[in-house]
């Protein structure tokens, strides 16, 4: 009798802890996410079974998202998102074909679908295509691979694109887990954000699963012609044919940056940690897709100095895929923890004077966006209001950068010993969640503020910095030793001396002497620096970049035909963006610029004419 009543107490005891952790998630999903349509109190989506057909002739995904979802409301109707979707059917588990309402687009946002299911539904299949213009899906030519020989396909789902190639609930609050069937050309081989084979399937039929739950800005899907190299039983490259020695030797590191982030803040939760290198259209840098980062080419310099991005995908392992931003006002909590996690990887691997030099550039950064956007900017605030506006327009410096500041002056703050082992926590007990930037101030209160008056008012002051614009004056000071030598050397030049080659310089010393060097610039002075350092040929794309943004102020014309190379072989906004803009500054840049953009537009992806659409109309 005693026994029973102990097991009806555990019991209870562990229902109670069961729905409580339970209600913490659903009052995440109830935090209104601006740009979704989906209800998740009423109906949410627990698990995605997908069955798709890869053409490349039609650019087209075509099948079917078996939606399983828990009708928590027991309500008649299910709220997705859908942009740019056909759909042929929907079905109910009962065998019942379901009616549905696709309603008019709406800017960026596409059309809500809205499906009449029954009180005990638990599976809703929805047979559909998407278009050739899915702005998530990127189709390229055999001539648009790094091999010329075979189509690419390659999506990118971060913000509010997921929708336009899968109907689903399309908002970061909302997490579930995916199986996958994918039939794709014989020859190609199909990767997704999800366990994954390292060998080719002959027949092109390729199966997933991701069995922990992700929310749909993490579902990914690339098809190509690919191959695999293994570094450790967890750790690997996958790339074109062409490319995969290249990308072996630059990412050699991988096995020992997924163990030093480990060491820093708890286990690697999801399995396998890989990296496929994309063509040279994919618009970003890098894409923390789980268990396969999608990477550009551009940070293969052949020298290993650009891999700080592999730590920043990876780092979203934990900030980001485990612990997620409930809304898109919220992306401070993905991208600014994740800036601070990639800077304590690299300094534990790379030592701190290295990083010192990232942090003091990223500042130099961060202080130019904040007076380019105007300090007062409700943009430059953590916490954003994006109501009304499409995400992807937001997304500059200030969540990345002024989010990792404000961490970084918790952490000297608190001592990093303390402040280590708060986020070590918060990562354990938030894992598998999406959580608001309320969520965490509050966290932070309890568990590291704990009521001290002075620490909060004085030294965090949490509240000014998410909830206020500009930079607040206790922003942390870091100083880099090996940068202040830098300053010396431009001096030297400024002053027209001539200066000594640099021995043993990093990108990192580079990118801050031409940032340094006056805005524009005698032709005599751009010669003498060309001859000597080659900027104009070098393989290394942020020196590139930098280079030859100022070649286009100081109107260095022999730089013209690798800044139109550069152009129309990178696709990546980050380098787009600046180049452009340069060019737009003056009457006849623009019409370089045009001219420039008429040649590589059919080559960059849907992410990135959206800017320079807009930056040269
Ligand atoms: N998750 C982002 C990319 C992203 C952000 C895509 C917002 C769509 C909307 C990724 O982790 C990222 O931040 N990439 C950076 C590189 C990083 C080293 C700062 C990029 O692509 O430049
Ligand atoms: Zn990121």
């Amino acid at each position: 009798m005693r026994h029973l009543l102990i097991l009806v107490i555990a019991l209870a005891s562990l229902s109670a802890c069961k729905n409580s952790s339970k209600e913490n998630k659903e009052e995440n999903m109830s935090t209104k996410d601006v740009h979704s349509f989906a209800l998740p109190q009423e109906a949410v989506i627990r698990h995605i079974d997908l069955d798709l057909n890869v053409d490349f002739a039609a650019k087209q995904l075509r099948g079917t998202a078996t939606l399983n979802i828990e009708n928590l409301a027991k309500t008649d109707k299910l709220h997705l998102d859908s942009r740019d979707l056909k759909i042929d059917s929907i079905t109910l588990d009962d065998g019942s074909v379901a009616t549905y309402e696709m309603m008019p687009a709406v800017p960026f946002l596409g059309s809500e679908l809205i499906v009449h299911i029954k009180p005990n539904t638990k599976k809703v299949k929805i047979a559909y295509a998407t278009s050739p213009g899915a702005a998530a899906l990127q189709w390229l030519s055999p001539e648009q691979t790094a091999g010329g020989k075979q189509p690419f396909l390659f999506t990118q789902s971060q913000a509010i694109l997921a929708r336009t190639w899968i109907p689903l609930q399309d908002s970061p609050g909302i997490r579930f887990t995916y199986k996958a069937k994918i039939t794709c050309p014989p020859g190609l081989m199909a990767l997704m954000s999800a366990e994954n084979d390292t060998v080719l399937h002959p027949d092109g039929v390729y199966t997933f699963n991701m069995p922990q739950a992700i929310p749909s800005y993490l579902m990914a899907l690339s098809v190509g012609d690919l191959k695999f190299h293994a570094y450790d039983q967890r750790s690997g490259v996958f790339a074109e044919p062409v490319t995969l020695d290249k990308a072996v030797y630059e990412f050699v590191d991988l096995p020992k940056m997924v163990s030093t982030a480990e060491e820093l803040y708890g286990p690697y939760a999801w399995g396998r940690y890989d990296v496929l290198v994309l063509p040279p259209s994919f618009p970003f840098g890098g894409m923390e897709n789980p268990r396969i980062t999608f990477a550009t080419p551009t940070i293969i310099a052949g020298d290993r100095s650009l891999v700080a991005l592999i730590a920043h995908e990876l780092a979203h392992s934990w900030s980001g895929n485990l612990v997620t931003n409930a809304t898109w006002n919220d992306f401070w909590l993905n991208e600014g923890f994740t800036v601070y996690f990639e800077s304590r990887i690299m300094e534990k691997i790379y030592g701190k004077d290295f990083e010192d030099m990232a942090t003091v550039l990223a500042e130099g950064e961060l202080r130019k966006t904040v007076a380019e956007m105007g300090a007062d900017n409700p943009d430059t605030k953590l916490f954003l209001n994006l109501e009304g506006r499409d995400p992807d327009d937001a997304m500059n410096d200030i969540a990345y950068e002024k989010g990792r500041f404000f961490l970084l002056n918790i952490e000297m703050a608190v001592g990093r010993e303390r402040w280590d082992n708060f986020l070590k926590q918060y990562f354990a007990e938030h894992a598998f969640q999406s959580i608001t930037t309320e969520d965490f101030l509050v966290y932070l209160e309890k568990n590291l503020i704990q009521g001290d008056g002075a620490l909060r008012n004085t030294k965090i002051r949490d509240n000014i910095w998410v909830y206020g614009t500009g930079l607040p004056d206790n922003f942390p000071k870091v100083e880099s030793v090996e940068l202040k030598k830098v300053d010396q050397l431009v001096a030297a030049f400024k002053e027209g001396k001539k200066i000594e080659s640099p021995q043993g310089w990093s990108t990192h010393h580079w990118v801050y002497f031409l940032r340094t060097l006056p805005d524009s610039m005698s032709a005599a002075q751009m010669k003498v620096l060309d001859e000597q350092f080659k900027f104009t040929v070098s393989g290394n794309s942020e020196i590139l970049c930098q280079w030859l943004e100022i070649c286009i102020r100081s109107k260095y014309h022999q730089a013209d035909a690798s800044l139109e190379n550069f152009l129309t072989s990178v696709g990546r906004r980050k380098f787009l963006k600046p180049l452009y803009g340069a060019l737009a500054e003056t009457p006849e840049g623009k019409i370089q610029a045009k001219a420039i953009y008429a040649k590589a537009r059919s080559g960059y992806h849907s992410v990135a004419t959206g800017t320079i659409d807009e930056l040269l109309k």
